[in-house]
């Protein structure tokens, strides 16, 4: 009994410390958006139904669900966190839209984002200059670009929403 109590103790603290520790290796806390600004992003970026759009780091995949849910999207979320990968396919799955939905365990960074016609991006400044070099690589013309907390320099934003530091950028 002993024994068993040891293993699912260490198993416990091995999640506990993946959850955090992964996202902090790519310099980022495993912190949400909260609903209100994902909705509001999510209308600047005028999405219409049936439209593909990529989470870049998806966390626990609250973006994924609402733009699926509520916006009729497919939703890709890319997130480097094996437990944030695990914990949004289950809010996927609980929020009858995984079939809407898919994650990729990676790097952003090396995945491709050509399918996208909306990206979604909270993450931090360190991130906008690499960012916007793949970005314009990338994308194609007309994709919808929404950044919260951190601006794409050198890129004109199309709209910013100064109350909730969240830019809209047009291809
Ligand atoms: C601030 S959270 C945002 C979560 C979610 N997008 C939201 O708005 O609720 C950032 C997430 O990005 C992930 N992340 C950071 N850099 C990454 C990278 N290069 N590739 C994949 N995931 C990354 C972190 O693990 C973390 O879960």
């Amino acid at each position: 009994m002993q024994i068993l109590i040891g293993v699912v103790a260490l198993l416990i603290i091995g999640v506990a410390l993946l959850w955090v520790l992964v996202p902090a290796l790519y310099g980022l806390p495993p912190v949400s958006t909260s609903r209100e600004r994902i909705r509001r992003a999510l209308e600047l970026a005028n999405p219409q139904a049936g439209e593909t759009m990529y989470d870049l780091g998806c966390g626990h995949g609250r973006v994924l669900v609402m733009a699926a849910k509520e916006f009729g999207l497919n939703a890709v979320g890319i997130e480097a966190g094996p437990v944030q990968c695990a914990v949004s396919w289950m809010n996927a799955l609980r929020n009858g839209v995984s079939s809407k939905v898919r994650i990729e365990a990676r790097d952003f960074y090396k995945s491709n984002l050509r399918g996208a016609d909306i990206v979604f991006a909270y993450l931090t400044s360190d991130h906008g200059d690499r960012l916007q070099e793949k970005l314009k690589r990338e994308l194609q013309p007309g994709v919808r670009v929404v950044t919260v907390s951190f601006g794409l320099p050198g890129w004109d934003a199309a709209t910013f929403d100064r109350e909730q530091l969240i830019y809209l950028y047009k291809l």
